[in-house]
């Protein structure tokens, strides 16, 4: 069954309306709550502790760290006492740092971010990679973290159905970059619609603003569950 994540990118008081307005879906549908840099900086940690507390839905930690591996080792095993239930590093970061962020992770699932999908081909010109597509950069990046004991990775709806074909071990695919209506690309250049996305095989597929800008958050959630074949 796939998973619909609500990516919550804006203040916490606004965040906070929207989960409880959304907590009509906890009895039928186990939404998942992204808390990024934007509420990490408002909160801090406590704002892992606050929704755990007081709502029954799954809490995502997107930190996306990417820095020297004791650091990154310290971060994470901070991260999973906090209780988030998933969290992020950049695979960029280095088969080290994936190493200490996987020895350091304790029950929170380690999810690899391969590329943002706010790249396209030129990131790879950038990063003189050697690599002849972006998606086999992204391959490379997933296929490294897989074996150093990720437990997801975070791609483009474009890439997910190329790498469940081409990594053997099991993992959680989570796609960003999804939009119901796909003229809303705001600054994705890579969007899928949540069926698209789940038919190439992602497990959790996040939309951030297209909720949380919407006047209707609840409509637009009912929206994508039903497009994902979910209610
Ligand atoms: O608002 P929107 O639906 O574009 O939000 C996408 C969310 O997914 C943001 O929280 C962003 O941090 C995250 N993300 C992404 N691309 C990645 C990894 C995460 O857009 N590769």
């Amino acid at each position: 069954m796939a998973r619909l994540c609500v990516a919550l990118d804006l203040e916490w008081e606004r965040a906070i309306r929207i989960v409880r307005d959304l907590y009509d879906f906890f009895e039928t549908y186990p939404l998942i709550m992204k808390i990024g840099h934007r509420i990490y900086l408002e909160r801090g940690g406590q704002a892992v502790k606050e929704l755990k507390e007081e709502f029954p839905y799954e809490v995502f930690l997107d930190l996306k760290l990417h820095d020297i591996p004791s650091v990154v080792g310290k971060a994470v095993e901070m991260i999973n006492e906090l209780g988030a239930d998933y969290t992020t590093i950049h695979l960029l970061g280095g088969e080290t740092m994936i190493e200490e962020a996987v020895r350091k992770k304790g029950n929170v699932k380690l999810l690899g971010v391969s590329i943002l999908t706010s790249h396209g081909e030129e990131y790879r010109d950038y990063l003189k990679s050697g690599f002849e597509t972006l998606k086999d950069l992204v391959l490379h990046l997933a296929k490294t973290g897989i074996d150093r004991g990720v437990d997801g990775i975070v791609c483009s709806g474009e890439e997910v159905e190329f790498l469940k074909k081409n990594i053997d071990k099991d993992f959680i695919a989570v796609v960003p970059g999804v939009r119901i209506k796909k003229d809303k690309r705001q600054d994705q250049r890579r969007v899928l619609t949540p069926a698209e996305a789940v038919k190439r095989g992602a497990d959790i597929i996040v939309i951030g603003r297209e909720i949380t800008e919407s006047k209707n958050p609840v409509y637009v959630v009912e929206r994508a569950l039903k497009l994902i074949g979910e209610i």
